[in-house]
């Protein structure tokens, strides 16, 4: 029997609620493929910060590094919306990255045809939309020195290194062999250096890339695009900050923010986390979403521990899920029945026990 290691990260806000029922879906995915899963579940965020007085205390940095996999829900709560930097959730979240060196961020969005209706853009716009944003996380304006604060005045630095772009880049073209073999990457420059060193260094790794078409888009017109045309794009390859921002605006294509996974790779042990953040006026109501989290176990199985069957496996009974009409809150239209988080997951863990029935038939 196949183990592995897990460290579950559950945080602040809907994180608990959404990664519970996520670890409903990893348990049966184990029965299913006979694999153990071994949890080893840290706090981390606001709810580090409470129990620990750090959001990323010692051991939880020594659960992820000796785990194959982080599965964490989302961090953030505005009650520490004043702390100090070094006690604020987010801060965790982003020492979590810097420690696991995951410097890749996959963001896939794909349109789910029975949740067509959800999203704001008309139906015509999101036909063959399929696009993966692949956003550079361990550097750029996040991590930058200087930084800081004196007064009235306040500093963020910019700055990557080629090798830094030469390696995301990679990723992207990587993944573009998988799917329509289009680049766009995404940069400011006719404005920014460091945009114009990206541009010239993706051009760079784009030459050993000769199927791969490349095309270079501002940050403004790629923002466009994502609403007007977003099934002209394919793979999106941005650095941090750009790639925060537009994760969030493809994410509405979707119909949801609680319906979209992200796996964020390196070396070593991959990052899993939804898209969403902790939503706290959702918090403990049994409304939020898990989705997104339930996909991001996809995610996992197929990218951190390489088990692309119990993957498919997962996104079958996403899909099937909501094809048989079940809608949390977000995604309710009038006439939906309404259902919560548990039953969310419930119906998603049936339908991966279920596909296990078929395949025995
Ligand atoms: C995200 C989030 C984080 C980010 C926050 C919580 C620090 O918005 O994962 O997109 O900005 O990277
Ligand atoms: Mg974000």
């Amino acid at each position: 029997m196949k183990r592995y290691t897990i460290a579950v990260l559950p945080g602040d806000g809907i994180g608990p609620e959404v990664i519970a029922q996520a670890v409903r879906v990893l348990e049966a995915v184990g029965e299913r493929f006979e694999i153990r899963f071994a949890l080893d579940t840290c706090p981390v965020g606001a709810a580090a910060v409470r129990t620990s007085n750090s959001p990323l205390p010692p051991e939880t940095r020594r659960a992820v590094t000796r785990s194959h996999a982080v599965l964490l829900g989302a961090v953030g709560d505005p009650t520490l919306d004043d702390a100090p930097r070094e006690l604020r959730p987010e801060t965790g979240l982003l020492t979590l990255r810097k420690l696991l060196d995951v410097y890749a961020n996959l963001r896939p969005v794909a349109i789910h045809a029975a949740l067509a209706g959800c999203s704001p853009l008309k139906p015509d716009r999101l036909r063959g939309v399929d696009l993966l944003v692949v956003r550079e996380l361990t550097g750029g304006l996040y991590y930058g020195e200087p930084r800081g604060r004196n007064g009235k005045r306040a500093i963020n630095t910019l700055a990557y290194t080629t090798a830094e772009i030469e390696r995301i880049a990679r990723v992207a073209f990587d993944a573009a062999r998988g799917r329509r073999r289009l680049v766009t990457s995404v940069d400011k420059a006719n404005v920014l250096e460091v945009s114009q060193l990206w541009r010239e260094t993706v051009t760079q790794v784009g030459r050993a890339y000769p199927d791969v078409r490349l095309e270079h888009c501002y940050v403004d017109t790629a923002a466009m695009r994502l609403v007007s045309d977003p099934a002209s794009l394919d793979v999106v390859l941005t650095e941090n900050m750009f790639g925060d921002i537009l994760s969030d605006e493809a994410a509405v294509l979707a119909g949801s923010l609680g319906l979209l996974p992200s796996a964020s790779l390196g070396d070593g042990a991959g990052l899993f986390e939804p898209v969403h953040g902790s939503a706290p006026p959702l918090a403990g109501r049994d409304v939020a979403n898990p989705v997104g989290a339930i996909a991001t176990v996809a995610l996992l199985l197929r990218h951190g521990l390489n088990l692309p069957a119990a993957a498919d496996a997962v996104d079958d009974a996403i899909a099937a899920a909501l094809d048989a009409g079940a809608r949390t809150p977000d995604l309710a239209r009038p006439g939906d029945q309404i259902i919560g988080t548990k039953e969310m997951g419930s119906r998603v863990v049936e339908l991966v026990l279920a596909e296990a029935l078929e395949g025995l038939s």
